[in-house]
């Protein structure tokens, strides 16, 4: 028998909603003070305890999120949180995800959601738009910049290794620049894909904590290993640098090597009249990854992975699976065969939706406005007698609350 409290929870939205929004309204308050950080394992006993074998009330459930959860959560919207790299998400965004929820389409293929795959593909395409890509360009929403870069390594891997997805690679073949400042994900990418961790290549950066070109051209000029891939770093994780994506474009063209940007922080500056400048020469490049959980300040997960060509990604993740995917011989609609999750949730419906409520301008403004209260926050450090700034930051993965 179905369990009653099944049937009763269908009308439990407002209940839920009153939990969210008081949660909202005290951690942005002035006046209620955001929890301390804990003893990890004094919360974990919290917690330590079997799985409920029978029902509760929703009443006394709810209210336990609010005695034993809320307090012991790190509270992004209060005015004063600032660490790492998490946004504070826009609201249209939160309550969006009750709907992605309740929908539950997956987007491995188009027969079990249609609009959103469709929502899915031009989200994608509007991304591409704002890197300047052509009419091949394409993707898939990524669970971060992790998967995203990941999937362009593989694509890229392809290309350079045409038989590695049947065969396999020979550890010492090949090999992966990027910057000494590139963050992990790139190392751990290189590895999943059989590479080795030892074929990323770490180039030198100017003080600036940019990639220096003229050592990454010098570095390939003397590579006699096949090269995958450059990664340039738009926005990198410790002082949100922008490498210099002309030049370092320029070099990939000339050596003939897939160029893949990192732009999980900094692609969205491509939003901002003021900041786009910071990403010339991003049309010239074979994929980036963009997170709009970052500075676009969407809840997680929600990053894509765009690329200059389709048929790059399709070809990269090239499998037959006759019981999911149609029509092997046309780019088909179904965002599963390019794609390393099968069942895949339609985070590009709450993109779409945050797009709809706030614009792209509302993007840009809010986008400029992280990068004020960045240069806000750097001045007031500056200017203490008891601090040194160690560098000059033109956009801060800190995230200050919107
Ligand atoms: C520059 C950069 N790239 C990639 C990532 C990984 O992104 P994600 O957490 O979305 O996988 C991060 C994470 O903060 C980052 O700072």
């Amino acid at each position: 028998m179905i369990p009653p409290e099944v049937a009763e929870d269908l009308s439990a939205g407002p209940a839920f909603a009153t939990l969210v929004s008081d949660f909202l309204r005290d951690a942005r308050s002035r006046t209620v003070t955001a929890p301390p950080v804990g003893v990890f394992a004094d919360v974990a006993a919290l917690f330590d305890e079997p799985a409920p074998a029978v029902a509760r009330s929703l009443a006394d459930v709810l209210d336990d999120v609010r005695r034993r959860v809320l307090p012991h959560t790190a509270w992004l919207h209060d005015p004063m949180h600032m660490a790492h790299q998490l946004s504070t998400p826009l609201p249209a965004a939160i309550w969006a995800e009750a709907l992605v929820s309740a929908l539950n389409q997956s987007h491995a293929v188009s027969e079990l959601s249609q609009a959103t795959t469709a929502i899915e593909r031009r989200v994608i395409r509007w991304l591409a738009d704002l890197a300047g890509l052509g009419a091949e360009a394409g993707g898939t929403m990524t669970v971060g910049a992790t998967e995203a870069t990941f999937s362009a390594l593989l694509a890229a891997r392809n290309q350079a290794l045409p038989d590695a997805f049947d065969d396999g690679v020979r550890g010492g073949e090949a090999v992966v620049y990027c910057s000494e400042h590139a963050h992990y994900s790139v190392e751990r990418a290189v590895a999943l894909l059989g590479l080795g961790r030892r074929a990323v290549v770490g180039v030198r950066s100017d003080a600036a904590f940019r990639l220096d070109p003229a050592a990454l051209d010098a570095a390939l000029a003397a590579e006699r290993r096949t090269v995958v891939a450059v990664v340039a770093t738009a926005g990198s994780t410790a002082v949100g640098a922008f490498d210099d994506l002309v030049a370092i474009g320029e070099i990939c063209a000339r050596r003939g090597v897939w160029l893949h940007v990192d732009g999980a922080h900094g692609a969205s500056a491509l939003l901002s009249a003021r900041h786009r400048h910071r990403l010339r020469g991003v049309e010239q490049v074979r994929s980036l990854a963009w997170d709009p959980h970052k500075m676009m300040l969407l809840p997680l997960a929600t990053s894509a992975l765009v690329v200059a060509d389709e048929g790059d990604l399709d070809a990269a993740f090239s499998q037959s699976a006759p019981y999911l995917f149609h029509d092997p011989s046309a780019r088909p609609p179904d965002q599963g065969v390019r794609s390393f999750q099968c069942s895949r949730r339609a985070d590009a419906l709450k993109l779409w939706i945050a797009w709809q409520r706030y614009g792209s301008d509302g993007f840009a403004a809010l986008y400029d406005h992280l990068c004020e209260t960045t240069r806000a926050i750097y001045e007031l450090v500056d200017e203490h007698p008891s601090f040194e700034t160690l560098h000059e930051p033109v956009q801060h993965p800190l995230l200050p609350a919107a």
